[in-house]
């Protein structure tokens, strides 16, 4: 019998997590909340919320918050990020973000979802085919 691959698995309370999260977004220039959540292979947690700036220019994202966070807490491994917004349609990561996940995270699971309890898992991959990463240098 072929061997499936593995589906998504239920990261429902990694997004719980983000969800709390949004709620410390400091966002009163765009009003756009977001709050991320990522997991480590051993089961820790850490949030990030989008923090803005006056000059716009230095406002950073939810997942980036998170991802800094992370690693200055001794945190190097993750297997997932949970990215919670309030959006017309599921909101994913930006560009950016999407670079720095893929650097510091690999090809993680995604797990995005928005306020009316749509929700939508797939893989980092899938969100930053073909990346730039170490291996090109
Ligand atoms: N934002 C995030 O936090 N994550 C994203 O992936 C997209 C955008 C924030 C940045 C800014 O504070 C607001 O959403 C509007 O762009």
């Amino acid at each position: 019998m072929k061997r499936r691959a593995a589906g998504p698995p239920d990261l429902s309370d990694l997004e719980k997590h983000a969800r709390a999260a949004r709620h410390r977004a400091l966002a009163p220039y765009s009003g756009f909340k977001v709050g991320a959540a990522l997991l480590s292979p051993s089961g820790e947690i850490v949030t990030g919320c989008n923090v803005e700036s006056a000059t716009y220019g230095l406002t950073m994202c939810a997942e980036r918050v998170a991802v800094f966070k992370a690693i200055s807490e001794g945190v190097h491994k993750f297997g997932a990020v949970a990215v919670v917004a309030d959006s017309s349609r599921v909101s994913a990561p930006c560009g950016a973000c999407r670079q720095v996940l893929w650097e510091l995270g690999g090809d993680l699971w995604v797990r995005l979802a928005d306020l009316k309890g749509r929700s939508r898992t797939l893989r980092l991959s899938e969100l930053l085919p073909l990346p730039f990463d170490a291996r090109n240098l």
